[in-house]
C-alpha cells in the first residue's frame, strides 16, 4: 500500500476520515469543513449522539458543500491517554474495515488535538504505520487475488505537521518491512524456504550493510556442531547457520545477540508427529524469522548499536539417515546429549548456536526465540510468549517493552528441580523432561548450554503463527517479535 503525508487540507474528492476528539471536539481541519457545510458535522453527531469514544464511527454519504463521497468520522476517544500501540490499532482499524468501502484511495486527517503528548505529526505517522502492517498479505500463491478492488491501495494522511510526520514514519515504515519479511518468512511452505534457500534470502541484508556470513555444513563439522547436525541428518536438505551483524554502534563495543530457531520444517523425525496439523509446522522457524526480520528493521533504521543475529537452519525428517531416539551426541560445547525424543529438536539446534554465538561474540546479553514447545501454548494460550531469564533486569524490560508494542511476554520459572528433570544415567543431559512443565524443562535444557552472560529464551509457539487476527495482523504468521525487541533496543540499548 502506498501511503503518503500532505498538509491539513479539504480534500477536493475521495473519502476522508477525520478523526475527532472524545467529546466531541472537532480539530481545526474538522471545524474548518463543519463551517463550509453549514454545520452538517456537528448536527450530525448531536443527531446521532456521536461522543467520539475509541474506535466509535460516523459516517455521512455525500454531504452537501463538498466534492466528498464521504465524510468518516473516527472516534479517539481521551488523546491524552492514547499511547504508540492505541494509535497504531486506529490507523490498522480503519484501513481494515471502514476505509475498504472506498474506492481504494482515501485520506485520513489527524487533526492537532489539544493534549496530544506525541504531537500530531508522530501521532500520523502511528497510523500510517498501524495501516501498513494491518494491510499485509500472503497471497503470492493465489492465480486470482481475491478482493482485489476491496483491498485499499493508497492512503494519504493529512496533517499540518507534515514534516514531522514523515520524519516519524521512516523508521516505524522501516520496522513494518522487518514485520512483513518475518511474516512472509514464517508463511512461505517448506518446499520453498528450505535451509539454504533461508540463508540465501539473508544475503539480501547486505543491501542495508549487515554483513552475512553462512555456515555450511562442513564448517559446522569443524566447529563440532553436532547437536545442530543431528536435526537435519534425515533430510535431503542440508542445514545452515547464518551469523548477521549490523554494527552500528561505537567501534569496539560489545555486541547484543539475537538467536533463533529456524526449523523449517519439523516432523518430529523418527518420534513422528500425528498427521493432523502437521502442515503448520512449516513455521517452525518463526524464531529464525524474527531475528531476520528485527535484522532487517534495525539495519534500515540505521540503529546505534552493535547487534548480531545468529540463525540455526534444519529439516527435521524421518528417514534412514535419521537420528535415533536414544542416540547420543556430543555437542560443541562438549557436553553429550541423550536424545530420547527426536521431536524435542529445536534445543538440540540451539545449544550449538547459543554456544557458538556467546563464544564468539561475548555478547552483552543473549536473547534467543524459539517455536519450542506445545507446552507453552497449554500454559499461556496465544495471548502471551513465554520468557524464562537469568536476569532480572532484561526479565523486566523485555516485560515493558511487550506492553509498549502489545507483543505481550510473560516470565515463567527457571529453577534447580527442573533442571534436574533432564539428568539421565547415560549422558550429560537427555532432551525430554518427562510429562509435566514441558516448557520449562525445554529452557532449562537451553540454559546448559549458556554462561554467565544475562540471557533469556522467548518461546513463542502460540504467537508466532496460527495467529489470531487483530487491528495490525490479518496474517497467520504474525511477525511476532520485531515490534517487541526492536523497541527493547531503541529504549535501552542504543545511543
Ligand atoms: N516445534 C515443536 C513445538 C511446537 C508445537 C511449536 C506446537 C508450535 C506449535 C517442537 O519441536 C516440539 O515438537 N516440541 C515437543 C517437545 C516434546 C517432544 C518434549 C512438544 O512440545 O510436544
Ligand atoms: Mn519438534
Ligand atoms: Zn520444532
Amino acid at each position: 500500500m502506498d501511503i503518503k503525508f500532505s498538509g491539513s487540507a479539504v480534500p477536493k474528492s475521495g473519502s476522508l476520515a477525520l478523526t475527532v476528539a472524545g467529546g466531541p471536539e472537532l480539530g481545526s481541519l474538522g471545524t474548518q469543513i463543519d463551517e463550509q457545510t453549514d454545520g452538517q458535522l456537528s448536527r450530525a453527531m448531536a443527531a446521532t449522539k456521536f461522543e467520539a469514544k475509541r474506535d466509535a464511527t460516523l459516517q455521512l454519504v455525500a454531504p452537501v458543500g463538498t466534492k466528498l463521497d464521504r465524510i468518516l468520522l473516527v472516534g479517539l476517544g481521551k488523546v491524552e491517554e492514547l499511547g504508540a500501540y492505541d494509535l497504531e490499532k486506529i490507523g490498522g482499524s480503519f484501513a481494515g474495515g471502514s476505509a475498504r468501502n472506498a474506492t481504494g484511495r482515501v485520506a485520513v486527517a489527524v487533526d492537532d488535538h489539544d493534549g496530544f503528548e506525541m504531537g500530531a505529526g508522530r501521532a500520523a505517522a502511528l497510523l500510517a504505520s498501524g495501516a501498513k502492517l494491518r494491510t499485509y498479505k500472503f497471497d503470492k500463491y493465489k492465480s486470482k487475488k481475491k478482493n482485489d478492488d476491496k483491498q485499499l491501495k493508497s492512503m494519504t494522511v493529512l496533517t499540518k505537521s507534515t514534516a514531522a510526520a514523515r520524519r516519524a514514519f521512516a523508521p516505524l515504515s522501516n520496522i513494518a518491512d522487518g514485520v512483513h519479511l518475518a511474516r512472509d518468512l514464517v508463511n512461505e511452505p517448506a518446499n520453498v524456504l528450505y535451509p539454504a534457500e533461508f540463508a540465501k534470502r539473508m544475503r539480501a541484508l547486505s543491501k542495508l550493510g549487515v554483513k552475512v556470513e553462512i555456515l555450511t555444513e562442513k564448517d559446522m563439522e569443524k566447529l563440532k556442531m553436532h547437536a545442530l547436525l543431528g536435526v537435519g541428518q534425515g533430510s535431503a536438505r542440508d542445514s545452515r547457520t547464518v551469523v548477521m551483524q549490523w554494527l552500528g554502534g561505537k567501534k569496539g563495543e560489545k555486541p547484543v545477540a539475537f538467536i533463533g530457531k529456524g526449523v523449517t520444517f519439523d516432523t518430529g523425525g523418527i518420534s513422528i508427529k500425528p498427521g493432523a496439523g502437521m502442515g503448520d509446522m512449516k513455521g517452525d522457524m518463526g524464531g529464525a524469522a524474527c531475528v531476520a526480520g528485527l535484522m532487517h528493521a534495525l539495519a534500515a533504521r540505521k540503529a546505534r548499536a552493535n547487534v548480531i543475529g545468529v540463525i540455526g537452519l534444519a529439516e527435521n525428517m524421518p528417514d534412514a539417515a535419521a537420528q535415533r531416539p536414544g542416540d547420543i551426541v556430543r555437542s560443541m560445547s562438549g557436553q553429550t546429549i541423550e536424545i530420547l525424543n527426536t521431536d524435542a529438536e529445536g534445543r538440540l539446534l540451539l545449544a550449538d548456536v547459543l554456544w557458538y554465538t556467546q563464544n564468539r561474540f561475548k555478547p552483552k546479553f543473549m536473547i534467543n526465540l524459539a517455536t519450542l514447545t506445545g507446552a507453552i501454548l497449554v500454559a499461556l494460550g496465544k495471548e502471551f510468549a513465554g520468557i524464562f531469564a537469568n536476569d532480572d533486569d532484561l526479565a523486566a524490560q523485555l516485560t515493558e517493552a511487550g506492553e509498549a508494542t502489545g507483543e505481550l511476554v510473560w516470565r515463567m520459572p527457571l529453577s534447580s528441580g527442573y533442571d534436574k528433570l533432564i539428568d539421565t544415567p547415560n549422558a550429560d543431559v537427555k532432551n525430554v523432561g518427562g510429562r509435566w512443565a514441558g516448557a520449562c524443562t525445554a529452557a532449562q535444557f537451553l540454559q546448559r548450554f549458556v554462561n554467565d552472560v544475562p540471557w533469556t529464551h522467548i518461546d513463542v509457539a502460540g504467537t508466532a503463527m496460527d495467529s489470531p487476527k487483530n487491528e495490525i495482523s490479518q496474517s497467520w504468521a504474525s511477525g511476532f517479535g520485531v515490534r517487541l525487541l526492536n523497541h527493547l533496543m531503541a529504549e535501552h540499548y542504543e545511543k
